[in-house]
């Protein structure tokens, strides 16, 4: 048996780690990674590697002309996370324009709750709508037998971007948390802190946690078939986290990434994950500790000096330059950078945004950017 990605754990060899303890997997699975030439999956497997690897968050869309003109000729946004020559393609424009350490499979966080039945539409100019899922019969209208049929596109998007990557390139593939899903399952729409699911949360124990346990085993599914068409990395967005108190923190982001990392671990030992749980602040340290990723991505307002302070020193690091940096280009952008370089250096670290690029970012400056750390 081959673990896609990772030349030679055999079968044989893979029940003999499965029966250590979770430390000798560990250190098996970091073994494995360090034979690798890709820089990104260095420092996931724990080495230092200067200058640092580098890719952006949302490093394809809209602000690269050569998107919005693809974007323009397949219609509508799910379309295109539907069709796999054209995802594959605009997966791989950044990759070609800038020569990333890594690419990120083109699709969205909401393609769970698309392929779980929950309608949904992205208008021009407004973001997602979904009909919002506030009680027990609306949970119920989703089904997990659909899944494996509707991601069949989404995974041979990620086939043929691996296909198509340079030697040095990590293909990342991606989820969005049960958390920050369910924000806009529930919710129904984008909001600046989404009140409704806050409410179920406290309010409605019960149907949040069928919904969390839900959303926990179809990430599973979905992640575990990325890693099978070719995803090196996984990642997972929890991007709406930090509108939790601690108690709620531990419950809806800690414990359910804690056993989703576990399920992918079990299945594909040697995958590495990054965990995003933007402003966690001072959580971001037992996030790292208790969850098992093998990276954290740390938002544009943490020190990343600080936060890194907080993590057991397994755990890489990845982040954080301010996104409106690259928009202002020039001096603001090469001071920004600077001190995200110097807070990075000696330790494993990807350099990245704090958050998704934005559309009005000029592509000379992502260029720029990139000739700053590939210079440091
Ligand atoms: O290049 C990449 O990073 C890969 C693709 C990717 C997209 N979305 C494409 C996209 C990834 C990793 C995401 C993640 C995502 N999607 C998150 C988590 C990260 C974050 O930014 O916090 C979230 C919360 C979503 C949900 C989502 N998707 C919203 C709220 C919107 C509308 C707002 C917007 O930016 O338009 C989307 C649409 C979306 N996802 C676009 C892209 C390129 C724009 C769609 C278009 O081209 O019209």
């Amino acid at each position: 048996m081959r673990i896609t990605g990772y030349p030679v754990i055999h079968r044989a060899k893979l029940s003999i780690i499965l029966k250590k303890d979770s430390f000798f997997i560990m250190s098996d699975a970091k073994f494995q990674r360090t034979e690798t030439t890709k820089p990104l999956l260095k420092v996931l497997g724990g080495e230092s590697v200067w200058p640092p690897p580098v890719w952006l968050m949302r490093q394809a869309g809209r602000y690269l002309p050569e998107y919005r003109e693809l974007r323009a000729q397949a219609g509508d946004f799910i379309s295109l996370c539907t069709t796999p020559s054209l995802a594959a393609e605009v997966t791989l424009q950044p990759i070609r324009r800038f020569g990333f350490d890594a690419a990120i499979l083109f699709s969205d966080i909401l393609m769970v709750p698309w392929a779980l039945g929950q309608g949904l539409t992205f208008q021009q100019g407004e973001g997602p709508v979904l009909p919002p899922i506030r009680d027990a019969a609306g949970l119920a209208g989703l089904n997990l037998n659909r899944l494996p049929d509707a991601i069949t596109p989404i995974l041979e998007t990620v086939q043929r971007t691996r296909a198509g990557l340079p030697d040095s390139t990590a293909m990342i593939g991606f989820a969005g948390s049960p958390f920050t899903v369910g924000c806009y399952m529930v919710e129904g729409a984008g909001s600046k802190d989404f009140p409704n699911i806050r409410a179920m949360a406290h309010g409605d124990p019960a149907l949040m946690a069928a919904l969390t346990e839900l959303l926990v085993e179809a990430t599973v599914i979905y992640l575990s078939a990325q890693v099978e068409a070719g995803a090196e990395v996984l990642m997972l967005f929890d991007s709406w986290s930090g509108v939790l108190s601690p108690l709620l923190f531990r419950r809806l982001v800690i414990d359910p990434t804690r056993r989703i990392v576990a399920a992918l671990k079990q299945r594909h030992p040697a995958i590495p994950v990054i965990g995003f749980p933007r402003l966690a602040g001072m959580l971001a340290g037992e996030y790292a500790a208790v969850t098992g990723v093998d990276a954290v991505a740390i938002d544009t307002g943490a020190d990343l000096r600080l936060a890194a302070g907080l993590m057991p020193a397994r755990v890489a690091t990845q982040g954080n330059l301010d996104p409106a940096a690259l928009v202002a280009g020039g001096e603001a952008l090469r001071r920004e950078a600077a001190y995200v370089l110097d807070a990075a250096r000696g330790r494993p670290h990807i350099f990245n945004l704090g958050h998704g690029i934005v559309p009005q970012t000029p592509p000379a400056h992502v260029a720029q950017l990139l000739a700053q750390v590939r210079a440091a």
